[in-house]
């Protein structure tokens, strides 16, 4: 399972980072936004800090400009994988992208038939909104499970499945038991992943005990 960090918040990646379990990033125009930075300049920023892939959106709606965006934010690094959305103009210019040898994630899905568009468009990856489906009152990982599924039924599929719109850890736990490719975790949540209280009154045991004895190690 990759680790993806959902985020633009420069500081925070570098942060994560150093834990040596991020995988790659992704953005959207919200991320950006609340970042407050100049975009071209903070997707490059990324790429330079995490050498794994960066899914960078494009902005327009309609194929022309899309494909021409899509161009000009894969030129930023060879790790930039455009992201567009799940609309017949975004598969058109998934399919171009591709078969121009760019990366493409294709993101707001929210039904398994898209899921099948996207990978018949040649996606790199698609990204199912699982948080935004469980807000509502549909199974998010049920959506994986059916995704997951039926691309595995048909190996001329390449698309990866990224989980995104995750809210918690159990997002991931189940992700990682339905066998998803990717997840990509809002910073909070990854941190969250560490947390146990047995783990702490465990350590803390330890090290008292370990105290006790009046030892070092080095
Ligand atoms: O990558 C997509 C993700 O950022 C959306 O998350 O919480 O806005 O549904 P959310």
């Amino acid at each position: 399972m990759k680790f993806f960090v959902d985020t633009a918040d420069i500081a925070e990646i570098r942060d994560l980072a150093a834990t040596g379990l991020v995988d790659g990033v992704t953005t959207n125009p919200s991320l950006v936004a609340k970042s407050g930075r100049k975009f071209l300049d903070v997707v490059k920023e990324i790429c330079e800090v995490i050498p794994g892939p960066v899914s960078a959106e494009v902005a327009a709606v309609d194929h022309a400009t899309m494909l021409g965006e899509g161009r000009k934010l894969a030129k930023i690094a060879h790790n930039v994988v455009v992201k567009v959305p799940l609309t017949p103009d975004g598969l058109k210019t998934c399919k171009a992208l591709r078969a121009e040898g760019t990366k493409v994630n294709v993101t707001l899905c929210f039904s398994p038939a898209q899921a099948i568009l996207a990978a018949k468009a040649g996606a790199s990856y698609v990204s199912p909104f699982v948080g935004r489906l469980d807000d509502v009152g549909v199974d998010g990982m049920g959506l994986i499970g059916d995704i997951v599924q039926i691309y595995d039924s048909y190996p001329e599929f390449e698309t990866e499945v990224l989980v995104a719109s995750v809210r918690h850890p159990m997002h991931v736990v189940v992700a990682g038991k339905l066998g998803a490719d990717v997840v990509t975790l809002p910073p909070p949540v990854l941190r969250q992943m560490f947390n146990h209280p047995l783990t702490d009154m465990g350590l803390a045991a330890f090290l008292a005990d370990w105290a006790k004895t009046g030892q070092s190690i080095v």
